[in-house]
């Protein structure tokens, strides 16, 4: 052997396939998994191949990959490179076989229920389930003659005694939102099991980091990857996580649907992805320590979190989650919908807003941001009461966030 490095003979790297060592981490996968080592141009990011369509050398080319379906790319809307590389990383994230990437995590859901049911089957919600999940099952399921049924959060036998012949999925979040439920996985992919029906579970407030139900033998997770997956506000996406053969139909769906990210997207995605284990340990921190604080302050009446040993999931959130993520609902004591409001508005830190997950913190008042449509009764029938806050705590630092908090509190 030459010990003069430029006389060495060129080789192959062994890994070129982007293949990782067995046992890898949430940081390596969310930094590594799916992408090949070596990519075009020797680039060390991935290329965003912007093309609607793409091209065959001769007839032979199209014959060969419409004949043995070839891995290749045929046109835009039935996947791109971009996104190939996401669903296996994504796969990887929550140790699942496949993934089907959707442009948004209200496409995933509604896809893998057209993918998925019949006229005359049913399907089983816990009702704290998003409420656009069920609001599409009950109002839009319906006409094409699926039933919907809705249980109460974590009432299994409720669960099971509403199955029948005809029930196809049973369907939850967790944990929950806003309520912060947490499902025992254990107990809801038995019931599952006993009776042949397929389990979902919508993991957005967990994401991989959290909790992987496909450990536990659920059929399918489903993420908003608009939020934590994501990360930063500024994209909407979605993914469905299963085995390859029960994900077969969904893909084909999407196909047809057109529910699917753009290369640019895609590439954001792959971004944000890279520091996801690190902001989830923030999103963590800053979730447990605000909760704690919330819960100690005299101006709130109550907080849910289930890291918080008052929660009536906390014991299931312990067994099966690695942390709670940054996500918190809470009341303000002696409150009418206005004085809630004031301390909205006093924070300033937080900005005013929709949705979770991203490196910002966000609040809003449930009435006032998702439910001033629903009729009193309703709204107190789902929970949701004039004087309960949801934040998100984004990944500011802890004491910040906090000190905001108590000069909101205290002024208001
Ligand atoms: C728990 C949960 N699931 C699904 C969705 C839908 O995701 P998207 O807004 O990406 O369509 C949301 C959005 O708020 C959500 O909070």
């Amino acid at each position: 052997m030459t010990t003069d490095p430029t006389a060495a003979t060129p080789r192959s790297h062994p890994a070129d396939d982007g293949t990782l060592p067995e046992g890898c981490g949430p940081s390596t996968l969310a930094v590594h998994a799916g992408e090949q080592r070596q990519k075009l141009a020797d680039s060390i990011t991935d290329p965003i191949v912007c093309a609607a369509t793409y091209t065959f050398r001769d007839t032979q080319a199209v014959l060969d990959y419409v004949q043995h379906d070839l891995p290749r790319e045929e046109y835009g809307r039935y996947g791109n490179p971009g996104e190939r590389v996401l669903e296996r990383k994504l796969a990887a994230l929550d140790s699942g076989e496949d993934a089907v990437l959707f442009a948004t995590g209200m496409s995933a859901i509604v896809g893998l229920l057209m993918a998925k049911l019949n006229a005359g089957d049913e399907v089983i919600f816990f009702d704290e389930c998003y409420h656009r999940s069920r609001e599409f099952c009950v109002k839009h399921m319906s006409r094409f003659g699926v039933v919907t049924h809705q249980v109460k959060v974590c009432d299994y036998e409720a669960m099971e005694a509403a199955i029948n012949p005809r029930t196809r999925l049973l369907i939850s979040e967790s944990p929950t939102n806003p309520h912060l439920s947490v499902v025992d996985l254990e107990q809801f992919v038995q019931i599952g099991r006993r009776h042949g029906v397929e389990t979902l579970i919508d993991a957005t407030l967990a994401t991989p980091y959290n909790v992987q139900p496909l450990r536990y033998g659920v059929d399918y997770v489903l993420h908003s990857a608009t939020k934590y997956l994501a990360g930063h506000n500024d994209l909407l996406a979605g993914v469905i996580v299963g085995s390859k053969a029960a994900l077969e139909p969904v893909r084909k769906l999407r196909g047809i649907m057109g529910a699917i990210n753009s290369p640019h997207n895609c590439y954001l995605l792959q971004r944000g992805l890279k520091t996801f284990e690190l902001r989830m340990a923030r999103h963590n921190q800053n979730g447990q320590a605000m909760a704690e604080f919330l819960a100690a302050h005299p101006r709130v009446e109550c907080v849910l979190y289930p890291g918080l040993p008052g929660h009536p999931c906390h014991d299931v959130a312990r067994r099966t989650m690695r942390g709670y993520g940054g996500l918190i609902t809470f009341l303000v004591r002696d409150a009418d919908w206005r004085q809630t409001a004031d301390v909205v508005d006093a924070v300033k830190l937080p900005r005013i807003g929709p949705s979770l997950g991203g490196v910002e913190s966000l609040i809003e008042q449930p009435l006032v941001m998702s439910y001033h449509e629903v009729a009193p009764e309703d709204r107190q029938r789902f929970g949701i009461s004039d004087n309960m806050i949801r934040l998100s705590c984004g990944i500011e630092d802890t004491a910040d966030l906090i000190a905001d908090m108590r000069q909101a509190l205290d002024r208001t």
